[in-house]
């Protein structure tokens, strides 16, 4: 079943178009992954998608419901989660806040500013949940600035998760990580896959995307150029000389 449905989706910035004309779909249960150099407009897409940005033109479509220009907590609650490509947790407030602010979102986005308001035994124990689901090392009560960046991006994960969302979005989850780092964060993506949870993962680590996805979809300066599993997308000669061919794979 197509889960989320994006045609014809059109934005520019400025004389900058950073999507043109994109129609995909995501299938609800994949992992679909999203390639292209900087600037091929991946991370307007997911702004669109999460109401961050309205697009121009075209249509989002959620369950069969339009979602284009809807406000991002709209969104979030019909089960859209993100998370963003440079990480950006609360580095004052504890592990456990920081996943109770997203988690009020859900019920009072208004008041998403004062957790206390949050930490009813219902709610922390949720938040509790969504740390340990993401493989969160005890101690989440310490400030969530003192963790490696490994972490945080597991923080971040956390976050969406407080939304029980059916699509997890994910701009970049491996940038910046040790190899090794990277490799748990994979078996975390796919495990919460195998949760149930659809992803849509962009990412500039070619092993990575090969390894995890079973479906890609290349952009190139805002168009959708290529479309299809990984072995077919390798040899597909206008993604290599838009994308692969410098990225060494
Ligand atoms: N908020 C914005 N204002 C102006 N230009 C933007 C904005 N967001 C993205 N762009 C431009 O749109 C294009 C696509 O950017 P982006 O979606 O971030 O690409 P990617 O994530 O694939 O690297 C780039 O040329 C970028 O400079
Ligand atoms: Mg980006």
């Amino acid at each position: 079943m197509t889960l989320l449905e994006i045609e014809h989706l059109t934005k520019e910035f400025d004389g900058v178009t950073a999507l043109q004309d994109v129609t995909l779909q995501v299938r609800e249960g994949e992992i679909l992954g999203i390639i292209g150099p900087n600037g091929a407009g991946k991370t307007t897409l997911f702004n669109c998608i999460s109401g961050m940005l309205p697009p121009d033109r075209g249509t989002i479509r959620f369950r069969g419901e339009a979602i284009q220009g809807r406000k991002p907590h709209h969104i979030a609650r019909r089960g859209i989660a993100r998370t963003f490509q440079i990480v950006r947790p609360f580095p004052a407030l504890s592990l456990t806040d920081n996943v109770l602010v997203a988690y009020g979102h859900r019920y009072y986005p208004r008041l998403a500013a004062s957790t206390g308001a949050f930490r009813t035994r219902a709610s922390l124990e949720a938040a509790r949940a969504a740390l340990e689901r993401v493989g969160m090392p005890a101690g989440h009560e310490r400030q969530a600035g003192t963790l490696p960046l490994g972490l945080k991006k597991r923080l971040e994960i956390a976050r969406a998760l407080a939304l029980d969302p059916s699509v997890l979005l994910l701009d970049e989850p491996s940038g910046g990580l040790r190899h090794e780092e990277s490799q748990q964060l994979l078996d975390l993506i796919r495990r919460l896959n195998q949760e149930g949870i659809t992803v849509v993962l962009i990412e500039h680590n070619m092993p990575i995307v090969m390894g995890v996805c079973r479906r890609l979809v290349v952009l190139d300066h805002g168009v959708g150029i290529a479309e299809g599993d990984p072995a077919a997308i390798q040899k597909n000669s206008q993604v290599i000389e838009a994308y692969l061919g410098k990225t060494g794979v």
